[in-house]
């Protein structure tokens, strides 16, 4: 089993406009979509999708946090979520035909040290029938720095696998306690580094750097180029075909999710690599965040290529 943490959860609200939004008036929503919201669930809903099982953990609270812990079990994801007292955020949306999307993120409620402490004691039962566990997205309001540092270490102590995904501080101090993977995009990985990388070879040395501070795989998403891969085997950079995408929210955390199968079903580095780009390119070819047509990926798998850019370290 897959579980999937999401500390800084969201209800997403989707508001979909039949006339361009406008500053200053009533506006009337034609269709909206409430969803499980959070990267974590986004991870999930992929994970899921992949074929393997997968639950659901993090931090909810008031009848937010009991509707979002419906609306994940509605999509087949089951949930341990630990309980905290202020009300789970909502995130929308606004998706008009003139500016396309229009997002308003909630701050969401401080979670005490308390809470904190109390949820991390519990992860050892939570994680306990699951093979990896990922991490995602922001850390909510009260909470230190070091909390996916912790958490990795708690999953390590119990012999997980752990990739985290996340960026500034929480992903700098989480590195610190070795996760198994990490999966920053370009922009994260030149904050992280303090560099501007001008060339694939910058990337793969801010990566390699990376490795060396003990991260076993270090992914680097590129958006429409696919991925490299820093691991003990070498270096290596997987290309999908040209596509038109569609809506590309939310690939990072499908490319997440397809890789926690990938752990969990012991493939090889390069065959991970090559079955996350198909699955990240083959969501960013469905409309719905979190959601691809398998068929798709699996034409998309065909035709992903890979070269190897170093060869073992
Ligand atoms: N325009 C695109 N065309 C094809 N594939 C894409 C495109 N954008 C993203 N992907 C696929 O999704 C993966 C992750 O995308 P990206 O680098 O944008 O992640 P991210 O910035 O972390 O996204 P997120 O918004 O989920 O955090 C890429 O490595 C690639 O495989
Ligand atoms: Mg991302």
């Amino acid at each position: 089993m897959i579980t999937t943490v999401t500390l800084n959860a969201s209800i997403d609200k989707a508001y979909h406009m039949v006339e361009d939004i406008k500053g200053g008036t009533v506006m009337r929503v034609a269709k909206i979509h409430n969803s499980a919201g959070g990267k974590g669930l986004n991870v999930a809903r992929v994970t899921r999708l992949c074929g393997s099982k997968v639950q659901a953990t993090g931090l909810v609270g008031g009848f937010n946090g009991g509707y979002l812990e419906s609306l994940a079990e509605k999509d087949g994801i089951s949930c341990d979520f630990g309980h905290i007292a202020g009300e789970t955020r909502s995130c929308i949306n606004i998706l008009d035909p003139r500016f396309g999307s229009t997002e308003f993120l909630e701050p969401g409620s401080p979670v005490s040290a308390d809470e904190l402490e109390t949820y991390l004691a519990d992860v050892p039962r939570i994680i306990a029938n699951s093979e990896v566990v990922t991490i995602s997205g922001s850390l909510p309001a009260g909470v230190g720095a070091d909390a996916y540092q912790r958490l990795i270490a708690l999953c390590k102590k119990e012999g997980k696998l752990v990739i985290l995904d996340s960026s500034g501080e929480a992903l700098r101090c989480g590195i610190e306690a070795g996760p198994t993977m990490i999966k920053p995009n370009k922009d994260e990985i030149e904050a992280l580094c303090g560099v501007r990388a001008q060339s694939l070879q910058d990337v793969v040395a801010c990566a390699r750097e990376l490795h060396g501070r003990g991260v076993a795989n270090v992914v680097i998403s590129l958006g429409g180029e696919g991925a490299l891969l820093v691991c003990d085997e070498g270096s290596f950079k997987a290309a999908p075909p040209k596509v038109e995408a569609v809506n590309v929210v939310g690939c990072g955390d499908s490319m997440v999710a397809a890789f926690a199968v990938a752990l969990e079903r012991r493939l090889s580095p390069t065959e991970a690599l090559m079955y996350a780009v198909a699955t990240a390119t083959a969501s960013a070819l469905s409309p719905n965040t979190g959601e691809f047509d398998a068929t798709v990926r699996e034409g998309l798998l065909s035709e992903v290529t890979i070269e190897t850019v170093e060869e073992r370290s």
